[in-house]
């Protein structure tokens, strides 16, 4: 046993209205969880104090994206300050869906790591390849690269779970093996210890994420280096209870 937690993320990603949020907060309200097994719930911004109010106490809530500054004139976006206030204690940043689509380049998102920690919140600090990538053997290098621009802004790492998620297996229904998944996390681990520290190696969390499903994640749960999930789809229906409890 590593001694690392257990920590199951879901992103619902932009999906969901009160009536369908409300249907999966009371899922979660009504489930026997795995009390080893730390939840964290990614909410769209505008449902996040509704679902607070809804989620069970002990689960956390995060945003899906959060801006490089506490306040001022930057429309459309919000701060982790905001988020705090609110009840949030998460932020789900460098997702690659903000990479990829809202073109959000390595070193902003390490600028809004920086700060969201600064304001005391923790931080699901996501990496991964593309499929061109991997097939071009890169994987380890995009990886590697992902996580120095996090190094360069991250000081303190207590408060950071990494979130390796290959863009290839996102929403696409393909899983990276459980061995795939393994042989990234144990570059990841061997990655902090030669940048960072074998402390941080050995302590910070690293998720894996795409196409995770109640039928996949026990025989993920299992690999040493993985330490938890961030999970899309499958998080806006029941199963996402048996994802939580993998590891029972
Ligand atoms: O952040 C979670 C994610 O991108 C994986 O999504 O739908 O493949 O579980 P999904």
């Amino acid at each position: 046993m590593s001694g690392r937690k257990f920590c199951v993320g879901g992103n619902w990603k932009m999906n969901g209205d009160q009536k369908s949020i409300a249907d999966i907060c009371k899922t979660l309200s009504g489930a026997a969880l795995d009390p080893n097994t730390e939840v964290v719930i990614g909410c769209p911004s505008i449902y996040l104090m509704y679902a607070r109010n809804l989620l069970p106490c002990e689960l956390g809530l995060a945003g899906q994206n959060a801006y490089k500054v506490a306040k001022g004139a930057f429309t459309g976006e919000i701060s982790p300050a905001m988020l705090k206030d609110i009840g949030a204690d998460w932020v789900i940043l460098g997702h690659s869906e903000r990479r990829a689509i809202f073109k959000e380049s390595d070193e902003l998102i390490a600028e809004k790591a920086e700060h969201a920690l600064a304001e005391g919140l923790k931080v699901i600090a996501c990496i991964g390849e593309t499929l061109q990538e991997r097939e071009a053997g890169k994987t380890n290098e995009v990886v590697a690269r992902q996580m120095c621009a996090y190094a360069q802004k991250i000081k303190d790492w207590k408060n950071v779970v990494v979130a390796y998620e290959p863009v290839w297996a996102i929403g696409t229904g393909k899983t990276a093996t459980p061995d795939q998944a393994q042989e990234v996390h144990a570059f990841l681990r061997q990655w902090l210890i030669d940048n960072i520290s074998k402390e941080v190696s050995a302590s910070l969390r690293i998720q894996y994420g795409g196409s995770v499903t109640a039928a996949n994640a026990k025989e993920l749960a299992k690999k040493p280096d993985i330490d938890g999930f961030l999970v899309g789809g499958a998080s806006l229906k029941p199963e996402f209870v048996d994802i939580i409890n993998a590891r029972q």
